[in-house]
């Protein structure tokens, strides 16, 4: 957790409201987290989502493991610490952005559940829809996309998720997605289904 270094801070408060902006979009600002192995499918998914909610005239963000990783957290590898960091930026930027309205998707593997549950803890009630992409390891190494699990397999690569290095289930996720059993189209419609018993959308 990265310590708070600067003092005689003050937060301001605008006069535009989160609710207010909402209003202005017609939707809520949330953030759906999608969390799972590498080559579980979670940017598919959610790229699939937001390309479904923009056709309903709704705001979008999808925040992308691998995008991330070449910006705003180049400098962080992969040991648990690295991860933990890379997770604490990516949920105060997806905070922001939820606060501005927008239905923010975050797609990382975000392997500890201490982390994931940080974010959930940052906002309201409500606004952090954990989704669960699930998939059998044997499925994700099986797909492959990037040769990652066969380097990892070699030795090339260390500290790999569901290699060498944990992940660890969400206990209690709002939604939870087989990627190896279900089709990219039911998923998007699983989750979008949600967003509209929600009153998200
Ligand atoms: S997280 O664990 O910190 O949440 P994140 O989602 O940002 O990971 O990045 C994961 C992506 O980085 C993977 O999809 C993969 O392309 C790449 N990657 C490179 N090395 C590793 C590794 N050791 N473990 C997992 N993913 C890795």
């Amino acid at each position: 957790m990265a310590e708070k270094k600067a003092t005689n801070i003050t937060w301001h408060e605008g006069s535009v409201r989160k609710q207010d902006r909402e209003k202005l979009l017609g939707q809520k600002g949330v953030i759906l987290w999608f969390t799972g192995l590498s080559g579980s499918g979670k940017s598919t998914l959610a790229h699939h989502v937001e390309k479904q909610l923009a056709q309903r005239g709704n705001l979008t963000y999808v925040l992308d493991g691998d995008n991330i990783r070449h910006g705003l957290n180049k400098n962080l590898g992969f040991t648990p610490e690295d991860r933990e960091e890379n997770i604490r930026r990516i949920g105060e930027v997806a905070k922001l952005f939820s606060e501005s309205g927008v239905i923010t998707m975050a797609a990382f593997i975000s392997p500890y559940k201490r982390d994931r549950d940080r974010i959930r803890n940052l906002v309201d009630e409500g606004e952090f829809i954990e989704i669960y992409v699930k998939v059998p390891l044997e499925v994700a190494e099986e797909r492959d996309p990037k040769g990652l699990y066969e380097k990892a397999r070699s030795g090339e690569i260390d500290n790999f998720t569901g290699i060498d290095a944990p992940y660890e289930e969400p206990e209690n996720p709002e939604i939870m997605i087989d990627t190896g059993s279900t089709d990219l189209e039911e998923s998007v419609e699983t989750v979008v289904t949600y967003l509209e018993k929600e009153k998200i959308i």
